[in-house]
């Protein structure tokens, strides 16, 4: 039966040779006019064939693996020789560096990303270079930590320091919003081992008291909000005819209100220095909550010279 389909084949074969190349293939013409057909050679003709087609197709498998073989070399090869990059020189995952691995970080090597410490945390300020890096005005704070200098205005590598001891409760508060600042805006890198981290990455008695200040100033911030709402600043204006003004309206001071109150020297205790505040001139007293002359007779509030007791605006 597959002796028949392959003759069948054949003869459409010899048809379709014969029309295709009549001149030039006499040996195969006749071998098929004798009805002889490829497929119908001798069996020792067929084992050799079959041989051949074997080893044709082994080497055919063999190049293509080996091809495929190079190509997986060389690709491999191509991935294993990269150019560093700046991903390369971050730490993966968090991380305590010593003051000298941050020293790399100041912004001295395009190649390698700038970092920051505040209070011993250290943050990537890559993103922002520009303001960082050698010869910029916030290079004081690359690799390294000049922790008072932001509240200080320190800007001399070589005067700056980490210690945040003597600043005041305020102050500390203002560190306490340059670290917001960098924990909204750039990424926390890790801890610095020295001042405030120690080399196992706890906390030290330094960041502990430098803590309890920033502590103190935001007990000090709340009171001083409470009082400004009590006693809201003026306004005030200068210019070189009439010398300098302060006022109270309903909105001096930052503080919208319904009452507009009068101008006073309010004094700070112990301190000489004074700031224009409005008070009230009815209700009771903001401090004891008596009376109905509201804040006229506090002591530690003093009319302006030439200043009427009701007067909204005064010329100092
Ligand atoms: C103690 C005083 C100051 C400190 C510690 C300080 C610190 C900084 C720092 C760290 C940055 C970079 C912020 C970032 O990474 O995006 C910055 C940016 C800047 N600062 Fe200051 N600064 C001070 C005073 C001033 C003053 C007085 C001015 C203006 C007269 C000023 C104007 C600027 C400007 C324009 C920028 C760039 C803002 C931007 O491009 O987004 N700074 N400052």
């Amino acid at each position: 039966m597959s002796k028949q389909r392959n003759s069948k084949s054949a003869k459409s074969n010899v048809s379709k040779l014969a029309s295709d190349q009549p001149q030039n293939c006499d040996q195969d013409q006749s071998a098929l006019r004798e009805g002889k057909d490829e497929t119908l050679s001798s069996p020792a003709t067929r084992a050799q064939e079959s041989f051949s087609v074997y080893y044709v197709s082994l080497s055919v498998v063999v190049v293509l693996v080996a091809g495929l073989l190079a190509f997986s070399v060389s690709h491999r090869f191509k991935n294993s020789v990269t150019v560093p990059t700046k991903a390369d020189t971050k730490p993966k995952g968090l991380v305590l560096l010593t003051e000298e691995e941050l020293s790399k970080h100041d912004g001295s090597d395009p190649n390698v990303p700038v970092y920051l410490s505040i209070l011993g945390r250290i943050y990537d300020v890559d993103k922002g270079r520009q303001h960082y890096e050698v010869g910029s005005g916030y290079n004081v704070f690359a690799g390294r930590d000049s922790t008072p200098s932001f509240v200080t205005g320190e800007f001399s590598r070589e005067k700056a320091t980490d210690d945040v001891k003597g600043l005041s409760p305020e102050e500390m508060l203002g560190v306490k919003e340059w670290l917001d600042f960098y924990r909204k805006d750039y990424i926390y890198v890790g801890k610095l081992i020295g001042r405030y981290y120690d080399s196992e990455g706890n906390p030290t008695e330094a960041l502990k008291e430098a803590k309890t200040v920033i502590k103190e100033g935001q007990k000090l911030k709340k009171l001083q909000e409470a009082q400004n709402k009590r006693y809201p600043g003026c306004n005030s204006k200068w210019n070189a005819e009439e010398g300098s003004t302060v006022w109270c309206s309903q909105n001096s001071g930052g503080i919208s209100r319904s009452w507009v109150g009068v101008p006073r020297k309010m004094f700070k205790p112990g301190k000489k220095d004074s700031k224009c505040v409005c008070i009230k001139t009815t209700g009771p007293s903001s401090d004891t909550g008596e009376g109905n002359d509201g804040d006229l007779n506090n002591p530690t509030m003093k009319q302006y010279v030439g200043c009427g007791k009701y007067d909204v605006s005064c010329k100092l």
